[in-house]
């Protein structure tokens, strides 16, 4: 399955372009950061629902919920946010020498417990989590039919959920600087590496970041972690905005590629964010896109969830 290489806002309902998008190299569109709804704005201010809101999900749909860590600043938010957690989650977050490191592993935990609440009733901390046996986060209590996956990198979180259907997500920063050449000569599969050569130098850190998250993606939603071969399969970035995303395998892979859809965002934060899902059955899976906030100083909440954004803390 194909899905359209899309523009999101940073921020709103579903993935869609909008003031200040610039074309980019091989037709992704960016966002430019003044693009951004500043979160001050945000918060509170949004006309909706309160702070425990149901969102539906249904079979045919997937949902992006996305957070910057950095905006969870002060004592109480934070403190917020680790009431949320298991004391093995509230520890392995105190396990990071750096204070940015263990805010983004609590905005991690919060907003996943927080996101699987909002389709379920089930409350944030009640949730049990185990791992497949290649480190993949399920979950384990309540019994659900929810799907998640998780992609933290500098400056942004992302969590992607789905009724029953397998999925993967990565994020990684735009700012990354690395040996693109080297790195993709060494993990991608020879038609991608050769595309990536045939770019021009000025767009060959986008370029190699759409493959590695697309990778990443698919990777993640097979559950496998690098048991699968990264040059076990590829994909075809297309020429323009409007065509699709397609995996191609070896038959060292060997799956099928009509079965996965795939988008690639441009998010206002700076960062690139790949998503895989399977679409069997529905031909088309919509993607929504919500944004997690922190709750406004002070703790006065306001309506906690509308329009595609909600309060990660409230008190
Ligand atoms: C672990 C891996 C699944 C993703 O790692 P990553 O891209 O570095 O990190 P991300 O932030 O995107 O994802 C990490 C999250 O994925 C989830 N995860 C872990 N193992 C997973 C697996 N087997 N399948 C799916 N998701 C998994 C977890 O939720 C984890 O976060 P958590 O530990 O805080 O819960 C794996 O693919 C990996 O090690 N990749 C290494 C990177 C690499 O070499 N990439 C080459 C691409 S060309």
């Amino acid at each position: 399955m194909r899905k359209k290489r899309v523009a999101s806002a940073s921020g709103g309902a579903g993935p869609r372009a909008g003031p200040g998008a610039a074309a980019g190299p091989a037709g992704i569109t960016a966002m430019a950061a003044d693009a951004q709804v500043p979160l001050a704005a945000a918060e509170g201010r949004v006309p909706g629902a309160g702070a425990g809101a149901q969102v539906s999900l249904a079979a045919a749909e997937a949902h992006l919920w996305w957070a910057r860590p950095d905006a969870f600043a002060e004592a109480g938010q934070l403190a917020r946010l680790r009431a949320l957690l298991t004391d093995d989650e509230r520890a392995r977050a105190d396990r990071y020498r750096l204070a940015r490191d263990r805010r983004a592993s609590l905005v991690t935990r919060a907003l996943v417990r927080t996101v699987l609440s909002r389709y379920s009733g089930v409350p944030p901390a009640r949730w049990r989590f185990r791992t497949n046996e290649h480190g993949r986060p399920e979950i384990a209590s309540p019994a659900s039919p929810l799907r998640f996956n998780v992609s933290h990198t500098d400056g942004l979180v992302v969590c992607f959920v789905s009724r029953g259907r397998e999925l993967g997500v990565d994020a990684e920063h735009l700012g990354r600087d690395r040996r693109w050449l080297d790195l993709a000569e060494r993990f991608f599969a020879p038609a991608e590496a050769r595309a990536l050569r045939e770019v021009p130098a000025a767009q060959r850190r986008l370029r190699f970041l759409e493959y590695w998250t697309l990778k990443e993606s698919y990777v993640k939603a097979r559950g496998r972690g690098l048991t699968l071969p990264l040059s076990g399969f590829w994909f075809d970035l297309p020429a323009g905005a409007g065509d699709g995303i397609r995996i191609r395998f070896t038959p060292v892979v060997a799956d099928d590629p009509a079965r996965w859809q795939f988008t690639l965002d441009c998010l206002g934060t700076g960062h690139v964010v790949a998503t895989a899902i399977d679409s069997n059955g529905v031909g088309e899976v919509r993607i929504a896109h919500y944004e997690a906030v922190a709750a406004r100083r002070g703790g006065s909440l306001g309506p906690a969830h509308s329009a595609g954004r909600m309060v990660l803390d409230p008190g």
